[in-house]
């Protein structure tokens, strides 16, 4: 983010002056309620986490809480458990005919999955994984549409003590390849299809094209969702169903080593191919199970939780599967679109579900806002007693908005920043002690240690704008990058040394000491909440045959956080017209996925770059923008921002 932008950000942010207490009531019946818990975890952050851990079971426990290496580090050491034994069966004695999802498929039908019956099909399940040779550290691929298959086969992997490598059912057979081959899978689990605003999304279609390219897949498992005629290669193809089914539903958990690795999730950088964040066992679950029992204040003999992401995305890991399900909490899981059939799906599964806890990304509050509030009128959301926000800076428009007309004007809303990399939210309100500031995440959740620093490493102080960073590893913190820890060190610890994390996002620290997030430093863009890095769409862009350079910026977007405005040079024999730029749309869309697709494409015969040929991305930006350029003397080819201005003037839109 250039300076300018900061500072435009931040006087915006500052005209925002509402604060919201605590609702007595609300804080009387919360998890947390004494301030005393930030201070105690400030003095001994070991005992606050250790104490956190207790909640979970432990088949050995640990001898030390943190073992700090920077920049690794490692939590509850010599500690054993097992992630899906701490989701399931704990739960089994006491509440095994509790409902751990209420599933909503988007053409309509549900299904209710207590406890009990998600901890059969994940035994079955891991019988069926065992019998395909996959043990203990083997890698499973899962690509699935949001049905119950999909936590069940996390949890299955989990069992096993195999990490598996979820990827977003909106992402392309190339994505899925590139994924499966960097953490060499060993099996993939998919779907004939999945139901998308009325659509079938052709799941294994995909796989097969993904698969053709992936020389460690030894077997496909497919769910059959939709039931529509799909390709068959024997002996690799299973049937998941059939198998299952046939399997027997006893399967011990594994004792796994707090440090032995649950997942591997890619994600977005600058450069490069997507980075496999490595979350292990014991600390990751002790974060996500914390955070969403404090955060969401959770009772889960009352409360009905809703967590509105998909799974695919980290968001989905820790607060639809593993943080609720260690929790004991009943949640909703809905396939689709929240315009299919109507504008008003969410709000009607509120109301039926008698929905308590809602948790969103701002990208979904100003879609709602779009469509008007007769939607969420038409429906009694009463039940709602608090909600909650993650993927991007929220404007504090957005965030009233959100209380006052899904909120009934009454419900505390927590606004949680963290990332893929950290896990477990890490700087957010607790709702029964916290005063919020709509488009403030406040502060540091207990145990984690923030601060906002200038380009040196100086604290800024209050008052004071400059670069979000960590002092001190949580335990639900990633570990590595899969198979790249240098690019670990130096993605996160080379700025500021190998005791600073550095997140890669501004922020702004008020006089109240509280934080306001201001969205990425670096060339990742914040599409609809999600990260999707420069890199990957110029490639993508490249990758067509009629183009010979792209450069690919975020443009601020009233409803995505960002939109895509690429530049692109075509080959010289070619025509930079507009089926050239369908084409491209399509060609990103199928390479990476929809959510890649620029919105716009500028066609120019050359880039602004520097004396070393690096392309300066603020002054695209600065143009697909709309305002005056940043510093031009770098420079090397300055008349060609001219000429870009001019065919920049009033950007056309896509055709989503
Ligand atoms: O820029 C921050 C933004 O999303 C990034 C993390 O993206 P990802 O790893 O895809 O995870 C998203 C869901 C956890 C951050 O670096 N971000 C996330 N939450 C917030 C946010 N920005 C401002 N406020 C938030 N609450």
């Amino acid at each position: 983010m250039a300076e300018k932008d900061v500072e435009r950000t931040i006087e915006a942010l500052l005209e925002e002056r509402r604060t919201f207490d605590p609702p007595a009531e609300f804080a009387a019946q919360a998890n947390l309620n004494d301030a005393a818990v930030y201070t105690q975890a400030e003095k001994d952050a070991d005992a606050w986490w250790a104490a956190e851990a207790e909640h979970l079971d432990w088949f050995e426990p640990w001898e030390t809480v943190l073992e700090w290496t920077p920049p690794h580090h490692k939590w509850f050491i010599g500690g054993k458990l097992n992630a899906a034994h701490n989701c399931l069966d704990r739960h089994l004695d006491q509440n095994g005919d509790r409902v751990a999802y209420h599933w909503i498929g988007e053409p309509g039908e549900t299904r209710t999955i207590t406890y009990s019956d998600l901890h059969t099909e994940v035994c079955r399940l891991a019988n069926v994984l065992n019998d395909l040779g996959v043990r203990k550290g083997d890698r499973v691929a899962i690509y699935l549409p949001m049905i119950p298959e999909l936590p069940a086969a996390m949890l299955a992997c989990a069992r096993i003590g195999a990490p598996h490598s979820v990827v977003f059912g909106g992402f392309s057979a190339e994505s899925l390849r590139d994924r499966i081959n960097d953490a060499e899978c060993k099996v993939l689990i998919t779907a004939d299809g999945g139901y998308r605003r009325g659509q079938v999304v052709p799941l294994k279609q995909n796989a097969d094209e993904a698969v053709a390219g992936c020389p460690s897949i030894d077997h496909v498992l497919v769910v059959k969702r939709t039931n529509e005629d799909v390709a068959w290669t024997d002996g690799r193809d299973l049937d998941y169903g059939e198998l299952v089914a046939a399997a027997g539903a006893d399967f011990p958990a594994h004792p796994m080593d707090a440090e032995d690795m649950l997942y591997i999730l890619y994600t977005s950088g600058t450069t490069g191919k997507p980075k496999g964040i490595v979350h292990t066992t014991g600390g990751y679950m002790t974060g996500v199970s914390s955070t969403h029992r404090n955060i969401f204040d959770l009772k889960p003999e009352t409360d009905v939780y809703w967590c509105a992401a998909d799974i695919g995305w980290v968001t989905g890991h820790s607060y639809i599967v593993y943080g609720p399900l260690a929790n004991g909490a009943t949640s909703i899981l809905y396939e689709g679109a929240p315009d299919f059939p109507d504008k008003d799906r969410w709000w009607s599964i509120v109301e039926e579900y008698g929905v308590t806890i809602l948790y969103t990304a701002p990208t979904a509050i100003r879609t709602f806002m779009k469509w008007g509030t007769d939607y969420p009128g038409k429906h009694d959301l009463s039940s709602l007693r608090l909600l909650g926000t993650v993927g991007e800076p929220i404007n504090p428009e957005a965030w009233v908005w959100y209380q006052e007309f899904i909120g009934g004007g009454k419900t505390p809303v927590v606004d949680t920043w963290w990332q893929t990399e950290t896990g477990a939210i890490m700087i957010t309100p607790l709702p029964g002690i916290t005063k919020l500031k709509p488009g403030s995440g406040t502060t540091p959740y207990p145990g984690t240690f923030a601060d906002v620093v200038d380009e040196q490493g100086n604290s800024v102080g209050r008052g004071g704008g400059g670069y979000l960073v960590l002092k001190r590893p949580a335990p639900a913190m990633f570990r590595t990058i899969f198979g790249d820890d240098q690019r670990y060190r130096d993605t996160y610890f080379a700025k500021y040394g190998n005791e600073t994390y550095f997140p890669g996002d501004g922020a702004k620290l008020d006089e109240d000491g509280y934080f306001w997030l201001l969205g990425r430093v670096d060339d990742v863009m914040n599409v609809a909440g999600h990260r999707i890095s420069t890199y990957e769409v110029e490639s993508a862009l490249v990758d067509h045959k009629g183009v010979a350079e792209a450069a690919v910026v975020g443009r601020k977007d009233p409803r995505e956080g960002e939109s895509i405005v690429a530049f692109v040079t075509p080959k010289a024999s070619v025509d930079g017209n507009d089926e050239l730029m369908r084409d491209l749309r399509e060609h990103v869309a199928r390479v990476i996925g929809k959510i890649a697709r620029p919105q716009s494409i500028v066609f120019t015969d050359d880039l602004p770059k520097t004396r070393s040929g690096k392309i300066m991305r603020r002054l695209l930006r600065d143009v697909a923008e709309g305002r005056e350029l940043g510093d031009v003397t770098t420079l090397q080819n300055a008349p060609i921002l001219d000429e870009i201005r001019t065919k920049a003037e009033g950007l056309t839109g896509g055709d989503e």
